[in-house]
């Protein structure tokens, strides 16, 4: 054999054993070597192709890496057309759909359609062809005829076939949405966000930005990803009869097919599946904005036709949008309990994420300055799963002629007091303490909240009118309250009135983590308080810890040690305190000398993350059991977690631990951890 024979079949060889550990990585979710070894492989296949460029073949794995930026792309026309979908909001919309397309197709409404119900991804839609097993090309939709040319792009995404095994049909055009998963979304941002580079908005925008890149080589490096979901041109006209046949072969042939999708009975099916997949789609790992509906039959497909754009065949069942534009009323602050100023936009009520939002914590100033967000202003709102609602764009096109930038208030707008500005100009705080009318009402609101002292019947409007009337000065003047001064409020009678001291006086006897709680401690949450109670168990130990001994407390850091520390110093918190036990709060006091030291526990120092249902116990009550063990608890996956405990439909989480190699407990597994605690 020559040795350039022998490159050559090294190369062969090399590109084989790429392409199947891409398929096990992005197709299978389990790879089978290390990130390095796969590394290694592709840097020795670009070095071959270097010193033998005979040897780069356009479907070369190497040509994922990306190539020199193009002038401007292409057009491509496309064979066939690609077309939208309509959409449906109700279920009624879906009904409908189903009985107009019994009445096309002529068929009595007791038949049952079968439909493939699938996620509709929210990416940017791709068209694929391969001739020969090769990819010769790939194009966005653009208007549906002529699309852009972005092969270079679209081959640099790891789990796009470049090559087809040999019972691939001649020609083969698939079609798919491409889109840029959560994890990834979040460290493409973060790193952004370190290089002082723009953030995109939401993920669809960073798949799209990513997209349009002339510059094959930065696409190669932004997390895309790819599923197909249907056919264009295909040369085999017996390729595949029904929706669900399709994706099956589409799979055989190497294209990453989205494992959820099902095949359902009729409209009530299709309505069931819309139901059970909106619970899981914060779990999903990327961004859906629907479920399609497929009649599966090709051949009724064919008969049935198309709308203008659309197939009458399929439907997008829309979930309730999660972004949304509204106006900017008002850009107004709000002093917390910690004297905390944060500015809050007030909108025209919109309707979003299915909730209706017409407030949006702007959080701090430079948040205001990233956005250069105005009163008057257009806004992109977008209020994802349980996450708060959020301003993401300013629409600039819109703004009004006359507005201003936002000026920070220098004097806090409840007591006048100079606002101070920390930590690189991003925390306001009013400098009031218990001048403050805002600090002090929100500290009463937290000190009767139902996880602090519990007193049940003070709203708002009631802390409101006992601070303006003068009768409570700090939390402890609550225990001070007369019969008669609650009955002259109004809104009460004699039965509310007397209701509301009797939980006052209920609330007297408490334990020590509420009251801990309740005292509004800065950086003290509800597990601080709890750590705090059973390492010191008395207010009077905890009042005198130095620093070094409360940083030892696992958990507690130097911030909110300090924290701590700088409370108890004040007297005027020392003098509340001695009040709120002089009117008779109690706590049993507990006996910290029978308490295991943390540090011998089996999983002292162990992170954990529970993730998906489990069966034998609910996630809160393995969560108790593991911090009994000395765990710490986490919701989040990160390269600090020890350990991930994956239950039934875990979703992304489960995803990231393994891509970072953590170990991963079954529910037998985590059983059996917690028998051998
Ligand atoms: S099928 C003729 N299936 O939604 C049928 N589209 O609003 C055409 N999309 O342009 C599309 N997920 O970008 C189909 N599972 C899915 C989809 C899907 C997302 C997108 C696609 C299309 C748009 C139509």
């Amino acid at each position: 054999m020559t040795p350039l024979e022998n490159y050559k079949r090294r190369h062969q060889q090399l590109s084989l054993q790429i392409e199947q550990h891409n398929l096990r990585y992005y197709r299978d979710d389990m790879p089978t070597i290390s990130d390095y070894d796969y590394d290694q492989l592709m840097s020795e296949l670009i070095h071959l192709e270097r010193d033998f460029p005979e040897l780069q073949t356009h479907d070369s794995p190497s040509q994922r890496v990306g190539s020199a930026p193009l002038d401007a792309f292409e057009q491509i026309q496309h064979r066939q057309a690609m077309l939208s979908l309509s959409n449906g909001f109700t279920d009624q919309d879906i009904l409908d759909f189903d009985a107009r397309l019994h009445k096309q197709l002529e068929l009595d409404d007791q038949r049952v359609f079968q439909y493939v119900a699938e996620p509709k991804l929210d990416g940017l839609a791709v068209s694929i062809m391969y001739e020969n097993s090769e990819l010769v090309y790939a194009a966005t939709r653009g208007d549906g005829k002529t699309g852009e040319d972005i092969t270079q792009n679209v081959k640099t995404i790891a789990n796009v076939p470049l090559l087809l095994p040999a019972q691939a049909p001649e020609q083969i055009e698939v079609r798919g949405e491409i889109f840029m998963p959560h994890a990834g979304f979040e460290a493409l941002n973060a790193s952004r966000r370190a290089n002082d580079k723009k953030i995109f908005v939401n993920p669809r925008n960073a798949a799209a930005g990513s997209l349009r890149q002339l510059d094959s080589r930065i696409t190669a490096r932004r997390p895309l990803d790819l599923f197909i979901y249907s056919l264009g041109v295909v040369s085999d006209p017996g390729f595949s009869n029904s929706q669900i046949d399709a994706l099956k072969k589409l799979g055989d042939l190497g294209f990453p097919i989205c494992p959820i999708h099902e095949l359902v009975d009729g409209a009530q099916g299709c309505i069931d599946y819309y139901q059970s997949l909106s619970l899981k789609r914060d779990e999903l790992g990327y961004e859906i904005d629907g479920i399609v509906y497929k009649l599966n039959r090709m051949d009724w497909q064919q008969s049935a036709g198309f709308i203008a754009k659309a197939p009458r065949w399929a439907i997008a069942h829309k979930f309730p949008a999660q972004e949304k534009t509204s106006k900017v009323l008002a850009i107004e602050v709000q002093v917390g309990r910690t004297g905390a100023i944060t500015p809050v936009a007030r909108l025209d009520p919109v309707f979003v994420g299915g909730v209706t939002v017409s407030n949006v914590t702007l959080h701090n100033k430079s948040e205001i300055q990233r956005l250069g967000v105005r009163v008057g202003d257009t806004v992109v709102v977008r209020r994802a799963g349980d996450v708060i609602p959020q301003i993401v764009s300013v629409d600039l096109s819109q703004r009004p002629t006359k507005t201003s930038e936002f000026e920070f208030p220098l004097v806090c707008p409840e007591c006048g007091s100079e606002v101070v500005v920390s930590g690189e100009g991003i925390i306001s705080r009013c400098s009031g303490g218990l001048v403050c009318g805002a600090q002090l009402r929100e500290g009463i609101k937290h000190f009767v909240s139902r996880k602090a002292m519990d007193i049940d019947g003070v709203g708002d409007k009631i802390v409101q009118a006992l601070v303006v009337q003068g009768l409570i000065s700090s939390v402890a003047d609550l225990y001070a309250l007369q019969y008669q001064e609650v009955l002259a409020l109004e809104g009460f009678a004699e039965k509310s009135a007397a209701n509301l001291i009797d939980n006052i006086e209920r609330s007297k006897a408490t334990s020590l983590p509420r009251l801990l709680f309740a005292l509004g401690i800065p950086q003290v949450g509800e597990t601080t308080a709890e750590q705090l109670a059973t390492h010191f168990g008395t207010l009077e130990a905890i009042s005198m810890l130095s620093q070094e001994k409360l940083e030892a407390v696992p958990d507690i850091g130097p911030i909110v040690a300090m924290s701590i520390v700088q409370f108890f110093q004040d007297q005027n918190n020392i003098k509340v305190i001695k009040t709120l036990l002089d009117r008779g709060v109690q706590y049993p006091a507990i006996d910290v000398s029978k308490l295991e030291s943390q540090d011998t526990l089996p999983l002292f120092s162990k992170t954990v993350v529970l993730t998906g249902g489990l069966e034998s116990m609910t996630r809160s009550q393995a969560k108790q059991k593991l911090q009994a063990l000395g765990a710490k608890v986490t919701g989040s996956v990160s390269k600090n977690t020890d350990m991930v405990v994956v239950g039934t439909d875990a979703g992304s989480k489960a995803k990231k631990a393994e891509s970072l190699g953590i170990k991963m407990l079954d529910e037998e597994a985590l059983l059996e951890l917690l028998s051998e605690g």
